[in-house]
């Protein structure tokens, strides 16, 4: 037993464990992202009971029992490995707990801080809930001497950091009056992504692309995140967020800054980070003279199969909200003057595909001609992998070309599938060991925001309006102009090549 003096009272630590207390546990994120990952972790002996304890925290009437089955329900559909293992099944029990408390009342947190007491000092808080309850979380953890109590204390938050600029300013601040920078780890999933890391490896592990990447060689750079998938259930908060603040703002950013970035010193966040903020402090949005043609907003309506957007359960049957964007940036560091930088994202779209693909300029081979360009793909999700056009000689004739392609689809093979961390798997392991590399820096976020609400304003100023577009159709067609203008098109499913269907 060890005795702690939190604001006067002696309160008695029991163990010594590290626990990771999730608020939202009973949330969908929880179910299919936290809690499988933890399982994993177990499954590789990462994670044992007898030093960690998960906390979930909910208002719902649940036991440790009742709550286990209903995580049981769904766990194999969202694990990676998949083999029912009794044994493990029921350890992993043991580092499962459920704590019920109303996260909006101060006064649940003194029940909280005792419990958590009796079980160890190290403590990292997971918000698994919507950004406007950070504040209120945070300060109640601090109210009741929760965060006082712990020696080591680590804060994790999820995407959106605020609605816009101003409130991700306001809640970095009221999240700083509990926790200090260097304990605040925010989260974007696609940082941990396998392929997010391979493009590191890809870029500066290569002498090819290390030598070839920037204006010279390059023609264009596509960045596309596209989803099957409508808003779902999510509708609620999808209305007042939109594509461009859902995934622009984040994930698409965050891919383009490891395109666009100079070689890191190293590794270590700061280096690390540092590039990434240089990388989008360059990037530019289209001028408002070109506005209306670089850059297309639309809004998917029914096929006669799935429903309009405006259909969907809590959106507004008015609703302006995009659902899908395609644009032409551009960045100011001379590297990659004037290099077009392609990005698009969508919901119900044609494919699933979320990439990075590079086209390279047209050389002029031995034979006069003038051949095809060398384009590198590297797959991001749902398919892993990396594809490379070239050209060789046609077998036979002595002056003619053919151009193939070198495609290696990585998650097709068995061992890689199950050998690769799944993002959220990554996040907590990392997250576990104080290593920051993989969370968003403070400067990152206040960047991309600013980066949003500069076109957020070129669309009023311009008055760009909202384009419908037919379900599974991969948008509007003003955004294949967009990209035709210049000569360029976006890569079509048959170069996306190989598919593993997750089989
Ligand atoms: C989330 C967005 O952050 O990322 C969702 O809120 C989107 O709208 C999802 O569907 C995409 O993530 P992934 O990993 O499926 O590409």
């Amino acid at each position: 037993m060890k005795e702690l003096i939190v604001r006067g009272c002696i309160i008695m630590s029991g163990s010594n464990k590290t626990l990771f207390v999730i608020f939202g546990g009973t949330g969908d994120l929880t179910y299919k992202k936290l809690v499988p990952a933890f399982y994993d972790l177990y499954v590789l002996n990462q994670v044992e009971p007898k030093d960690l304890e998960v906390v979930i925290i909910g208002r719902r009437d649940y036991t440790n029992e009742t709550y286990r089955e209903t995580y049981e329900e769904t766990l194999f559909k969202h694990v990676r490995f998949k083999n029912r293992d009794e044994a493990h099944i029921q350890g992993f029990r043991e580092l499962i707990s459920y704590y019920k408390m109303d996260f909006h009342e101060p006064d649940h947190y003194f029940g909280l801080r005792d419990y958590l007491l009796e079980r160890g000092n190290r403590a990292l808080f997971y918000l698994a809930v919507a950004p406007h309850s950070f504040e209120e979380i945070t300060e109640s953890l601090k109210t009741s001497g929760i965060t006082a109590a712990m020696t080591d204390k680590q804060l994790l938050i999820e995407k959106p950091f605020g609605d816009d600029l101003e409130s991700a300013i306001e809640v970095d601040k009221a999240i700083k009056k509990c926790f200090k920078e260097s304990e605040i780890y925010r989260i974007d999933h696609y940082l941990a992504k396998e392929m997010m890391l391979n493009i590191l490896t890809i870029r500066f592990g290569n002498m090819t692309f290390e030598r070839l990447w920037d204006k010279d060689s390059i023609e264009s750079i596509q960045v596309s995140a596209l989803e099957e998938g409508g808003v779902n259930d999510r509708g609620n908060y999808y209305d007042i967020t939109g594509a461009l603040e859902d995934m622009f703002q984040s994930h698409l950013l965050q891919m383009l800054s490891y395109v666009l970035m100079d070689r890191p010193k190293s590794m270590q966040p700061k280096h690390l980070h540092r590039a990434q903020e240089r990388a989008l402090r360059r990037l530019k949005p289209p001028k408002l003279e070109n506005f209306n043609s670089e850059f297309v907003l639309g809004q998917y309506v029914s096929n006669g199969e799935v429903n309009s957007y405006v259909d969907e359960t809590h959106v507004k049957a008015d609703s302006k909200t995009e659902t899908f964007f395609a644009m032409k940036l551009t960045s100011s560091d001379k590297r990659f003057k004037d290099v077009p930088i392609y990005v698009r994202s969508g919901k119900r779209m044609k494919e699933q595909s979320t990439y990075i693909a590079i086209t390279f300029k047209p050389v002029i081979g031995i034979n006069g001609k003038e051949h095809d360009r060398n384009v590198l793909i590297i797959r991001i999700g749902p398919d892993e992998g990396i594809y490379f056009k070239v050209n060789i000689k046609r077998p036979g004739n002595f002056d003619e070309t053919q151009t193939v392609s070198m495609d290696f689809c990585q998650s097709c093979i068995y061992e890689n599938r199950l050998n690769t961390p799944q993002a959220y798997e990554r996040l907590i392991s990392h997250a576990l060991k104080k290593d920051r590399t993989l969370f968003a820096s403070w400067p990152i976020v206040t960047k991309s925001w600013e980066l949003t609400e500069q076109l957020q304003s070129l669309v009023k100023e311009s008055n760009n309006q909202i384009i419908p577009y037919t379900a599974f159709e991969n948008g509007p067609k003003e955004s294949k102009s967009l990209i035709k203008t210049n000569g360029h098109e976006w890569v079509n499913d048959e170069v996306l090549g190989q598919t593993f269907n997750g089989q």
